[in-house]
Formats: C-alpha cells, sequence, structure tokens
C-alpha cells in the first residue's frame, strides 16, 4: 500500500472513529464501513483503528476472523452469498449453487478474475422457509431457481455499472435490502 493510500485511510478512519466514538463498541462499525469501500480491512487498517480505539490490534483481527461479512483478504467488489444451513440445503441449494459457479465461471470460495465476484457460503441469512436463499451485495433473494440465476448476475452487474443490462425489467426473485448489522432482512 503506498504511503499517499495510507494517508488517506488513515484520515478516512479519523472521520470514522470521530463519527462513531472512540470506544470499544465503535469497533464493528467503524469494520463495516471500510470493508464496505474497501471490500477488505488490510493490516494497516487494522492498527489503525486499534490505535484509535485504543485495543490491541490482535484484538481487532480475531473480529475481523470471527464475522463472515469481514475480510482480511481482498474480495471482489460483490459478494454473493448462499446459505448452506438445513433448511435452504433441503430447498435445493446445491443445484442452485452449481448454477452460480457455471455462469461465473468460479467455485465457492473464489473472486472472479476481474475482481467484481466473490463467492461463498453463508449460514441462515432468515429466510428459511423461503428457501433456497441468496445474498448478492445487500440484495436478499429468497426462493431461488436456477432459471433465475442469469438474470439475478446480470443485475448485480448492471447495479456495479460492469456493462448494461441485457434483460432489463425482469425480476423473478422476491428481495430485500439485507442489513448485516441486523443479520436480518428488512
Ligand atoms: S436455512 Fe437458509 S435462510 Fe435459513
Amino acid at each position: 500500500m503506498l504511503i499517499q493510500e495510507q494517508r488517506v485511510l488513515e484520515a478516512e478512519i479519523i472521520a470514522l472513529a470521530d463519527k462513531h466514538g472512540r470506544k470499544r463498541s465503535a469497533l464493528l462499525p467503524i469494520l463495516l464501513a471500510i470493508q464496505e469501500k474497501y471490500h477488505y480491512i488490510n493490516k494497516f487498517a487494522m492498527q489503525e483503528v486499534a490505535a484509535l480505539l485504543d485495543i490491541h490490534p490482535v484484538e481487532v483481527y480475531g473480529v475481523v476472523r470471527f464475522y463472515s461479512f469481514l475480510h482480511a483478504e481482498r474480495r471482489g467488489s460483490v459478494m454473493i452469498r448462499m446459505c448452506r444451513s438445513l433448511s435452504c440445503d433441503l430447498a435445493g441449494k446445491d443445484a442452485v449453487a452449481r448454477q452460480i459457479e457455471n455462469d461465473l465461471g468460479i467455485k465457492f470460495g473464489e473472486t472472479t478474475a476481474d475482481g467484481r465476484f466473490s463467492l461463498e457460503y453463508a449460514q441462515c441469512l432468515g429466510q428459511c422457509d423461503r428457501g433456497p436463499a441468496l445474498l448478492v451485495g445487500d440484495q436478499l433473494h429468497a426462493q431461488v431457481k436456477c432459471s433465475q440465476i442469469h438474470t439475478i448476475l446480470e443485475q448485480a452487474r448492471a447495479a456495479f455499472g460492469v456493462y448494461p443490462l441485457r434483460h432489463a425489467g425482469v425480476a423473478h426473485s422476491p428481495h430485500f435490502h439485507y442489513d448485516p448489522m441486523a443479520g436480518r432482512a428488512s
């Protein structure tokens, strides 16, 4: 990371600490804000946060490692999380997961070569009676079918400006905004 980039990040973290307070309870909101902008939290950021909140960097690293929504390594711009808990498993999650892998050309745990999408499994997304459940960025999709995957990915590409949506106006899947802090859809 360049010195100039470090200075920018440092200033952003100071602003976040000013906003959320320089206390232990501010740790998660600050980390989520860094994650949202950079898609991961590097060592420099962890050290800066630790210094500002007066906690040990190892504790910050532990929090980053504990929460599935936080990452210490660079991830794609769009995180795609597929629920692999029991209800979604029984509802046919495996077939949907294979369809996503085929469409993106990557396996779960990987990131596309263009850095746009990362694919990973998650635990329950709060849609157990409406599985399989899929979280694309902050859009939660329920009762997902293989036939919907192409459109869901196209919508995600369009939302992130990768290229124009080829099937505009087609929205098969009910979706909601997902709040990782609350761990539920709204
Ligand atoms: S089991 Fe998949 S959303 Fe709960």
